[in-house]
């Protein structure tokens, strides 16, 4: 048997019980092992997704230019989709992203343009307004558009949602799961509580995005940032992909913490998994500990260790960083 592309690999990925962590014994916890998706993410689903339904709609078009914003797992999809249907990839991104992450959307042939991670959200040299100005100026170019895309959670409705279910065997009491455009948490928390009302969706947000505070006050703070070192999850915008109502709890989740939790994950559980994965299993061990009755939680580990070498995985970098 053989696929016709690496695109035929996306999805269908592992869901593996987490064995090593100090958690009560009635408790089962599982992960979908997004990072053995070809482009080492979980976004290879959505971009495979949008692309395809752009092209069926005749909105991108053979010898046309792809263009996103991103924090480098949309573009690496966005890129690898390019190389093998021979698309132009244009992508912005704050400069907190990765070095890793960054030269593996050069390498496949994707044009990259880093923007201040300080900017505001509404500063022309924001990386989501950035991408807005190129695709209004670059003819024949088509905009994934990932935050306000409503294909974004579908494809995890369609996706993600039923694999976990059905590799769960329809035991679900909790999805825990992070956020930055929020495709991932309603999508498959949509999914799971259409099959099962009970389910309870948490998601755990870095200090310093606005998801926490929005979700307990209602009011998008002020001083609401990205400048904490987690990548990919967290806000300084709303998105229109995010959609609360699926959101039963938000809880904050420190960088050391997360960090701290993915260094754990490889040297307990075998799993190089990046800094949102360690967000996500550090706030479902936290609910873990603080459940008296058997019950079954299901997270995400959305991308590979192996983006972040340079950084969580490095010894010095933690120093320098305090963590
Ligand atoms: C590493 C990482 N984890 C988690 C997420 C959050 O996924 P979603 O955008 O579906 O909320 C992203 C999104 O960019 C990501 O890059």
């Amino acid at each position: 048997m053989h696929y016709p592309s690496i695109l035929d690999a996306i999805g269908h990925t592992p869901l593996v019980q987490l064995k090593k962590m100090n958690i009560p014994s009635q408790i089962t916890l599982l992960a979908k092992v997004e990072f053995l998706n070809p482009g080492g993410s979980i976004k290879d689903r959505i971009v495979k997704y949008i692309i395809d339904d752009a092209e069926q709609q005749g909105l991108l078009k053979p010898g046309g230019t792809i263009i996103e914003n991103t924090s480098g797992n949309t573009g690496a999809a966005a890129a690898m989709i390019g190389a093998i249907r021979g698309y132009r990839v244009i992508l912005t991104m704050p400069d907190k992203v990765s070095r890793e992450k960054q030269n593996a959307l050069k390498a496949y042939g994707a044009e990259i343009i880093v923007t201040p991670t300080s900017a505001a959200p509404d500063s022309p040299e924001h990386y989501v307004n950035r991408a807005k100005q190129l695709a209004q100026k670059t003819p024949n170019s088509f905009r994934i558009n990932q935050y306000d895309n409503l294909k974004n959670p579908e494809a995890h409705y369609r996706t993600t949602g039923p694999e976990i279910w059905t590799q769960a065997q329809g035991q679900v009491d909790y999805f825990v799961a992070s956020a930055s455009t929020g495709g991932t948490i309603t999508g498959v928390g949509r999914f799971l509580k259409e099959r099962n009302p009970n389910v309870k969706v948490i998601m755990p947000d870095p200090m310093g995005s606005i998801y926490y505070p929005y979700f307990k006050t209602g009011q998008i703070p002020t001083d609401g940032n990205c400048n904490y070192l987690l990548e990919g999850i967290g806000e300084d915008h709303l998105a229109h992909a995010l959609d609360f109502a699926i959101v039963d709890d938000v809880v904050q989740v420190t960088d050391a913490d997360a960090f701290q939790m993915a260094r754990q994950l490889a040297n307990t559980e075998g799993l190089l998994a990046g800094g949102s994965s360690g967000a996500n299993v550090w706030a479902a061990v936290k609910l873990a500990q603080a459940l008296t009755k058997p019950a079954t939680i299901v997270t995400i580990l959305p991308d590979s260790g192996v983006k972040y070498l340079s950084k969580l995985f490095d010894d010095d970098w933690m120093k320098q960083n305090r963590l």
